[in-house]
């Protein structure tokens, strides 16, 4: 219910300015080259709506965290919105709006960077969420998840970091798989967490975000 809540909630608004903003740079590419000030202004572009500080931002809906998030995740994604292979109504147009020579400079300015968790609270049991994560949940097939995102949630890699990320934007992603991430992502990669997001239930997601989304 959230999850086509938040999708057609981001069409109206959000989706607007994220035209305006790629119009915006279109002009911008019809310089004669690329150049790193272009890297820099899609870079600030990207912050306006991710935070300065790439910390995320809670707007409407929420915008998630790219502050130490995993170079070969972020060009995977970048990658995957620019394909339609993540159906998102913000994130396509404006993946399309960066060369692919720029993914990399892009992913390790957002790599760099490390703030403090935004937070939020997610309504969930940070306790219950701890041992998910460290345990995961045998009698409902849920793997731990720390198997694959690291002890830390630091994730490596084309495999994403959760440390820090916003709680709401978690449970929107793991709600809402299926049906934005299917099963194609250029590397096959999203596939593997669709059996994780059908075994967990509501309550379980909101303590897994509750828990990671502390984080450092
Ligand atoms: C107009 C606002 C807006 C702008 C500008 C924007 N983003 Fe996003 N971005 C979003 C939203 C909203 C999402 C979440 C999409 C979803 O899952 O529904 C997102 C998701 C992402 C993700 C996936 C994160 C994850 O954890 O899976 C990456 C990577 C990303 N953006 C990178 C960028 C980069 C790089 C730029 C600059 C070139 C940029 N974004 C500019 C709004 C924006
Ligand atoms: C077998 C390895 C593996 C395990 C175990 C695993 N994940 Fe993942 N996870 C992945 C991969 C790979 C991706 C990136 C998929 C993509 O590129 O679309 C991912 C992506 C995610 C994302 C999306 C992050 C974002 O920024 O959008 C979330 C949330 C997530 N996993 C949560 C979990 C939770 C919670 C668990 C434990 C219950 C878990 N994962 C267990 C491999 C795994």
């Amino acid at each position: 219910m959230m999850a086509i809540h938040g999708r057609y909630a981001l069409s109206s608004i959000a989706l607007a300015t994220a035209f305006m903003a790629v119009g915006s740079f279109g002009s911008a590419l019809a310089g004669p080259r690329e150049s790193s000030g272009g890297v820099q202004a899609k870079i600030e572009y990207c912050e306006t709506c991710h935070g300065a500080s790439g910390q995320g931002f809670y707007g409407y809906y929420a915008i998630p965290r790219l502050a130490g998030q995993q170079t070969g995740y972020i060009e995977d994604q970048l990658r995957d919105f620019s394909h339609g292979e993540r159906h998102t109504p913000i994130m396509g147009p404006v993946a399309r709006s960066v060369s692919p020579s720029e993914y990399s400079a892009i992913a390790a300015h957002f790599h760099a960077m490390n703030s403090a968790p935004l937070g939020g609270g997610s309504g969930g049991n940070v306790a219950l969420g701890r041992d998910i994560f460290m345990n995961g949940i045998p009698e409902s097939n849920v793997p731990a998840c720390w198997a694959c995102h690291g002890q830390d949630a630091h994730g490596a890699r084309e495999i994403p970091r959760l440390a820090g990320q916003l709680p709401s934007y978690l449970i929107k992603t793991l709600s809402n798989w299926y049906e934005q991430r299917g099963t194609k992502s250029a590397h096959g990669l999203s596939a593997i967490m669709v059996p994780t997001t059908h075994n967990l239930t509501r309550a379980q997601m909101a303590a897994v975000a509750a828990y990671v989304s502390g984080l450092r």
